[in-house]
Parts: structure tokens; sequence; C-alpha cells
């Protein structure tokens, strides 16, 4: 079994055009603008936008996470990542790795983007890249992805990308406007057929 708190993890990850990384302290200010821009469509589908946080909590949340990228602890807030554009430097969303059992190991991911952003395959492209990361230098043997069965943008980067529809939960979740919605579960449980993508790490 693998000792995650000793797991060596080379960071930043790079893409083509992205580059992925832990949130470090003082981060906080960036990534609640982020969230500010993109509170509508946020709210719509994560459950942490229930209600827009303050810089100071974001500068929280931002501590926590990278206290964890520290000694991989699997708890909230878990190990996320935050995405920048190579060229402009601007922070343009976040992904990450969640609901780890190290025992596995396993995991999920979820990911959101700058709405200004949405368009451009960025998210494919890191979720491609930190579905790499996964299992070249985490060593897991899953990773998942869940997202409702109305959130169209969000169930394609999945399909793109070659994980596996394991199936759906029928009548699991609460969506915003009240309705109850199903969840589609995801997975892929190695990188064969994953769409070719350089990353260095
Ligand atoms: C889910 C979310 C990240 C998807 O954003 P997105 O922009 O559709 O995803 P991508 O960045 O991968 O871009 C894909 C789009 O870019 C287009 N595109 C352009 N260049 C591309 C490229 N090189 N590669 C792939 N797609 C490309 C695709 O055709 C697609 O557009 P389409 O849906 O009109 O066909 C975004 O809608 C979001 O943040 N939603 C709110 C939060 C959320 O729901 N998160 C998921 C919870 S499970």
């Amino acid at each position: 079994m693998i000792n995650p708190t000793l797991l060596n993890l080379p960071m930043p990850i790079t893409t083509p055009r992205l580059i992925l990384r832990p949130p470090q302290v003082g981060d906080g200010a960036i990534l609640h603008a982020a969230i500010v821009e993109s509170f509508e469509e946020l709210h719509r589908f994560m459950p942490w936008a229930k209600e827009l946080q303050s810089i100071e909590q974001t500068e929280e949340y931002v501590r926590h996470a990278a206290a964890n990228w520290i000694v991989k602890r699997a708890e909230d807030p878990y190990l996320p990542l935050l995405i920048f554009d190579r060229s402009t430097e601007e922070l343009i969303g976040a992904t990450g790795y969640h609901h780890i059992n190290w025992d596995v190991p396993c995991l999920e991911t979820g990911y959101w983007l700058r709405t200004s952003r949405t368009g451009e395959g960025l998210m494919t492209e890191a979720v491609n890249a930190q579905t790499r990361y996964a299992f070249e230098a985490l060593k897991i043997n899953r990773i998942a992805i869940t997202c409702d069965i109305t959130n169209i943008r969000s169930k394609s980067i999945p399909e793109r990308l070659g994980f596996h529809l394991e199936g759906t939960l029928k009548n699991n979740r609460l969506a915003v406007n009240g309705s109850i919605t199903d969840t589609l579960v995801f997975a892929r449980y190695n990188l064969d057929g994953l769409p070719p993508l350089e990353i260095t790490y």
C-alpha cells in the first residue's frame, strides 16, 4: 500500500495551453474574482456555490487546500488544482481530486471554468492532463466523474475523453430549482484510448 504523505508530486502540470497547480497562500482574491464572474453558472450545478463566499473565506479555503496537498489529506477540500492560461497567466477555473480513497487508491474529479473561457476546449484539456497525472503520479486505479444528467456541457467532457458511462443514479439529486434529477457516473480505470496530449510535470 502506498503512503500518500510521502508521495513526491512534481508540480505544476503543464499542457499546451494550461498550467495546473495546487492553490497557494494568497490565491484567495483571484479565485474569488473568477467565482464572482461565473457565479450564475456555478450556482446551477456546484453544491459549494449555493452562496457567494467572501474573499477571506476563499483565502481560508485555499490555505486548507494548500495544507492538504502537503500531506495528501483525504478530507474536504481534498486536493484541488487551479487552472491558469499559460500565455496570459489568468486563473481560468479549477479541477482536482476529491473523495480520495488511498487504500485502493481511487478518487473523483470535478471542474468548473470561468464563464468567459468556456467553449475553447480548455476543460477537456485540463481533465485529460489531470487524468494522466492521476494514473502516472498518484498511481490510482480509478478516476470517476459524476454529474447531473441535465448538465450537458459537463457530461460532454468525460464523453470526449473516453470515460466509461457506468450508470445512472435515478432520482438522487436535488437541483437548484427544486426538481429531482439523476446523476451520471463516468469512470476510467487506465489511460487506454485517452486522446493524445503532451503534458509535463
Ligand atoms: C462544465 C464546464 C467546465 C464545461 O465547459 P466547456 O467550455 O463546455 O468545456 P471545454 O472547455 O472542454 O470546451 C468544450 C467546448 O469547446 C469547443 N472546443 C473548441 N476547441 C476545442 C478543442 N480544442 N478541444 C475540445 N473542445 C473544443 C467544444 O466543441 C465544446 O463546445 P460545444 O459544447 O459548443 O461543442 C462549464 O460549463 C462550467 O464550468 N459549468 C459550471 C460548473 C459545472 O457544471 N461543473 C461540472 C460539475 S459536474
